[in-house]
Parts: structure tokens; C-alpha cells; sequence
């Protein structure tokens, strides 16, 4: 058969905390016409750990790789249209390996972890030098809470050091800790870093050292806006900042080369693994943390413009152009995009809620009520309210606004009427109220309040979902018909990069992505009444560890 003609092609990995994808877009249209996504285990070895193997997140990359282009192959798509490749990744998830053998250094260990003491951290350096099973730590994990306690204690000059440089809190979420944790327990990444062996990286730098050759001349490199959630880069001078590796006592000899987010990095390299052999010397030319790549992909390049990404967590982001704003209300500053090596840096105001749609995973898996995530619609429009149940799932403690580690989830307000389909509910509306009340932050940090919120990300296919935020925000809510925003921002950037030139970044570009929206249906009052209800849930959720 003939094979179908079309523009140049843009292939993105999109390697979240749930899953991994790749997909494949139309550059004169921004049409996806092909894709596959994998699902990532993640281990809970301990309360409060969570970790992925990064060799199985590497696998998935190449699964999916495979995958899309054998779609393509049958829809007659040449995959040789294939012009360049971008990586967005979950953000801060911490990786060292081995730069000689191209293994990770924190091994996954057959040898079952019984429940340990509360103090986890005591086990490990007191018992085997194995932590657990698993190998890297992923942003939710919690572990590293005594070293962030110890770590405040001894905070040169003002509480504001870290925060002054980085525009983050001193928090677990952020890969600083997590490394100091790696050096701190592990035998085999202290030695590799003795014999200058080791080598650091957040998924992106992981992906890209491994596809562009690995143990064989793998490029060791991150992007501005992955870089500016490791708590060790200054986000003003853009680059590491030493006071603060001295600080966090990490050895800048294994940090990655910081890029911008859209330039050639290197060029893919074919590994055994990877048999979709035509995608070899594709360069690899886009780079953007998730978040970032999903407000490049909402094509919010002006100041004051916003989206929200529901994945795994939340994340508003609100352009704040040029300009550092740093926040009074518990928002994050974080790095947005930087557009090409000579392109000036923007910023974003950030509004980080850590479980989202990581409660309909919970409900899926840990509690059984549904067996897809599909269905958790179903039950919800079953009953249409929560009849009066509130569930707070601050199951890693509540990030934005409060910052507070010692809360837990609570499921409050139940009857003996209550029932899974009300569960399902109050599980939406978390996710709603949450979104809530960091837009509330940002109207009182950015002055002028959203008149609209943009929205993308897996769960913004849940229709009562929309609907609820809607009603909850009491502003109308905006979603592309193409929900794989971060994948679609990653692309661009790659397809816009020097030497690649065939992303324009202009509205016309994307075309094939229209729009839906959702307007308020609920009135004024109700909205607050059910807003300040959440309120009094989550104090109750606050103060359960200590
Ligand atoms: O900061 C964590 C974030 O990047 C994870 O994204 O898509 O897994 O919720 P996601």
C-alpha cells in the first residue's frame, strides 16, 4: 500500500509517575497520530517510601517506542518522517548510576523487606546495607523527613537561604534530600562517587544519557526547568550553585550539564533493547519537566496565563513571565521554559498538590473499589453527590499551600447511607477542592484572578470531573480535545529546536487541538458552602504523625 504523505513528524517520550508514553505528532497540525503508554510499578517498600526501578522505567521508554512505530507502520506512516524527539519526565524522581556499566546504583534486591520500626532510616544504617527493593526515589516519597528536620536545624544566615535561591521550600519532595539520603545509606553509591564512577540525574537525564548511547558516549545533561526542582540550582544565575552543594554536602563532579529546554542534546543511539532500529540519529532536542512542558504545550507563553495538569498529582502553573515572584501564600518559583540556548528564561508561579489522580490508583488498587480508573466516573454519576463525605488523601502529608508533612488522608463525614459511590465522589471533589484552594493562592499572589483555568492531563477525560471543578472553582473550566498536553509541549520544543526548525510554536501550529469547556452550574453559595466543609476536613487531616 502507499504510504500516506504528511509534514515532518515530532515523536515525544512522556515519562510520568504512573506511566510512560510515546507519541507521535503531526508538526503543521499538532495532530497525534499515533501512541502507546506503558504502566510503571511503583514499590511501597516502607510507609512513606515510594521508589521505581529505573531500569524498568528505561524499558518502558523503549516498549513504547516500539510500539508507536509499529502503529504507525500499519496506519502506511513512514516513521524516517520522524524529525526529532523531546522528553518530558515526572520531576525530581533521583537516579545515580554507574556512567562505566550504565546500572543503577541503588539495586533492586530479591530479599523481602519485613515492616520495619517507625525510623526507617535507623534500619537501614543499622541493619543490611541493601535500603530496600526498588531503585530510585520518586517524588512522593517520604523517607528523608528526619534529614530534612536535621538539615533546617543548621540553615545558614536566614530561613530564606534556600528558598532565595531555589524558589522552593526545604521540603522531601525535591531531589537534594534524596541524593543526601543515596550518599547517606548506600555502600555501592558512596564508592562509585569515591572512584568517580556516579553519576546523578532526574528521569529526563537518566532517558537521555541512556538513549543517546549510555556506557557508550551517552550525553549526561538536564534541562533548566528539570534542574530547577533538585533544590541544588540557582534559579537566577541558572546554573548549580555551590553554596548550596556544600550545603546539602553533594559533590558537583556528578551533576548533570544544564541545557535549555530546546536545543540538540545528542542524537539517538540504537541499544539491543531498542529495535525500531529507523529511529537511530533522530536528534534528541527537546527537554521540559512535565509541568513545564505541559504549559508550553497549553501555549501559555504570556504572563499571567495558567494551566493545571491533572496526573498522578496537581500542578497549576501561572506564567510569570521574566520575573521571579515569590510567593507569600506557599507556592513554588520554579523555572517555566527556556526556549534555545540564546533564548531568555521565563518563570512560573507553581501549586503543587501531591495526590490527585494517584487516590483512583489508590482506590483501584489498595481499596478494590473499582478495577479501571475508567470507572470511578460510573460510580460517581451513580450518585452525583458525596453525600456530606470528605476524603483529604494527604497520604505523603499536603503540599501546596501548607506544606505540612504531618498530615494523613482522612475520609470524614460518613453515615451508615454512605456507600463506594459516595467515596468516589468525595475522591473527585479532593481533587477539585485541592485545585481550589491553590488557585485561591495564586489570585492572591499574581493580584489579578484567573478568569478561566486551562486544563489537560489523563483525568480531564472524567467529564463529572470537569464539571465539578467547574463548579468548585466557580470560573469556567477550558480542556483541549487532545488531553496529552506535556507530550505535546515536549514535541514542540524539540520540533523548534536549532538545526531541527520544523516547530513554529505559532497558534496555526495547532491546529487539530480545539477546544471544550465547562461552565459553572452550581450557584455561588453552594460552591462556598462545600469549599469551607473541605476547609474543616483538612485541618482534621493535619498533626497525625509526629
Ligand atoms: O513534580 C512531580 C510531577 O512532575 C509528577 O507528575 O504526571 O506524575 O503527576 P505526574
Amino acid at each position: 500500500a502507499k504510504k500516506a504523505v504528511l509534514g515532518p513528524l515530532v515523536g515525544a517520550v512522556d515519562q510520568g509517575t504512573s506511566s510512560t508514553r510515546f507519541l507521535v505528532f503531526n508538526s503543521k497540525t499538532a495532530e497525534l497520530l499515533s501512541h502507546h503508554q506503558v504502566e510503571i510499578k511503583q514499590e511501597f517498600p516502607r510507609e512513606g517510601w515510594v521508589e521505581q526501578d529505573p531500569k524498568e522505567i528505561l524499558q518502558s521508554v523503549y516498549e513504547c517506542i516500539e510500539k508507536t512505530c509499529e502503529k504507525l507502520g500499519q496506519l502506511n506512516i513512514d516513521i524516517s518522517n520522524i524529525k526529532a524527539i523531546g522528553v518530558s519526565n515526572q520531576r525530581e524522581t533521583t537516579v545515580v548510576w554507574d556512567k562505566l556499566t550504565g546500572e543503577p546504583l541503588y539495586n533492586a534486591v530479591a530479599a523481602p523487606v519485613s515492616p520495619g520500626p517507625s525510623d526507617p532510616v535507623a534500619v537501614v544504617r543499622s541493619g543490611s546495607s541493601v535500603p530496600a527493593a526498588g531503585t530510585s526515589s520518586v517524588w512522593l516519597d517520604l523517607r528523608t523527613q528526619s534529614t530534612v528536620e536535621n538539615l533546617s536545624k543548621r540553615i545558614p544566615g536566614n530561613n530564606n537561604f534556600v528558598k532565595s535561591k531555589t524558589g522552593l521550600p526545604l521540603s522531601t519532595y525535591f531531589s537534594a534530600v534524596k541524593l543526601r539520603w543515596l550518599l547517606d545509606n548506600v555502600r555501592k553509591v558512596q564508592r562509585a562517587v569515591e572512584e568517580d564512577r556516579a553519576l546523578f540525574g532526574t528521569i529526563d537525564s537518566w532517558l537521555i544519557w541512556s538513549l543517546t548511547g549510555g556506557a557508550h558516549g551517552g550525553v549526561h545533561c538536564t534541562d533548566v526547568t528539570n534542574a530547577s526542582r533538585t533544590m541544588l540550582f540557582n534559579i537566577h544565575s541558572l546554573e548549580w550553585d555551590k553554596e548550596l552543594c556544600e550545603f546539602f554536602e553533594i559533590p558537583m563532579k556528578i551533576l548533570p550539564n544544564v541545557r535549555s529546554s530546546s536545543e540538540i542534546y545528542g542524537l539517538m543511539k540504537i541499544s539491543h533493547s531498542l529495535k525500531a532500529g529507523a529511529l537511530e540519529g533522530v536528534p534528541i532536542s527537546g527537554c521540559l519537566g512535565d509541568q513545564s512542558a505541559a504549559l508550553v504545550g497549553q501555549m501559555c507563553f504570556q504572563d499571567g496565563q495558567a494551566k493545571n495538569t491533572y496526573g498522578t498529582g496537581c500542578f497549576l502553573l501561572c506564567n510569570t513571565g521574566r520575573k521571579c515572584v515569590f510567593s507569600e501564600h506557599g507556592l513554588l518559583t520554579t523555572v517555566a521554559y527556556k526556549l534555545g540556548r540564546d533564548k531568555p528564561v521565563y518563570y512560573a508561579l507553581e501549586g503543587s498538590v501531591a495526590i490527585a489522580g494517584a487516590v483512583i490508583r489508590w482506590l483501584r488498587d489498595n481499596l478494590g473499589i473499582i478495577k479501571t480508573s475508567e470507572e470511578i466516573e460510573k460510580l460517581a454519576k451513580e450518585v452525583g453527590t458525596s453525600y456530606g463525605c470528605y476524603f483529604v488523601p494527604a497520604f505523603s502529608g499536603l503540599y501546596a499551600p501548607y506544606w505540612e508533612p504531618s498530615a494523613r488522608g482522612i475520609i470524614c463525614g460518613l453515615t451508615q447511607f454512605t456507600n463506594k459511590c459516595h467515596i468516589a465522589f468525595a475522591a473527585l471533589e479532593a481533587v477539585c477542592f485541592q485545585t481550589r484552594e491553590i488557585l485561591d493562592a495564586m489570585n492572591r499572589d499574581c493580584g489579578i484572578p484567573l478568569s478561566h483555568l486551562q486544563v489537560d492531563g489523563g483525568m480531564t477525560n472524567n467529564k463529572i470531573l470537569m464539571q465539578l471543578q467547574a463548579d468548585i472553582l466557580y470560573i469556567p473550566v477550558v480542556k483541549p480535545s487532545m488531553p496529552e498536553t506535556t507530550a505535546l509541549g515536549a514535541a514542540m520544543a524539540a520540533g523548534a529546536a536549532e538545526g531541527v526548525g520544523v516547530w513554529s510554536l505559532e497558534p496555526e501550529d495547532l491546529s487539530a487541538v480545539t477546544m471544550e469547556r465547562f461552565e459553572p452550574q452550581i450557584n455561588a453559595e453552594e460552591s462556598e458552602i462545600r469549599y469551607s466543609t473541605w476547609k474543616k476536613a483538612v485541618m482534621k487531616s493535619v498533626g497525625w504523625v509526629t
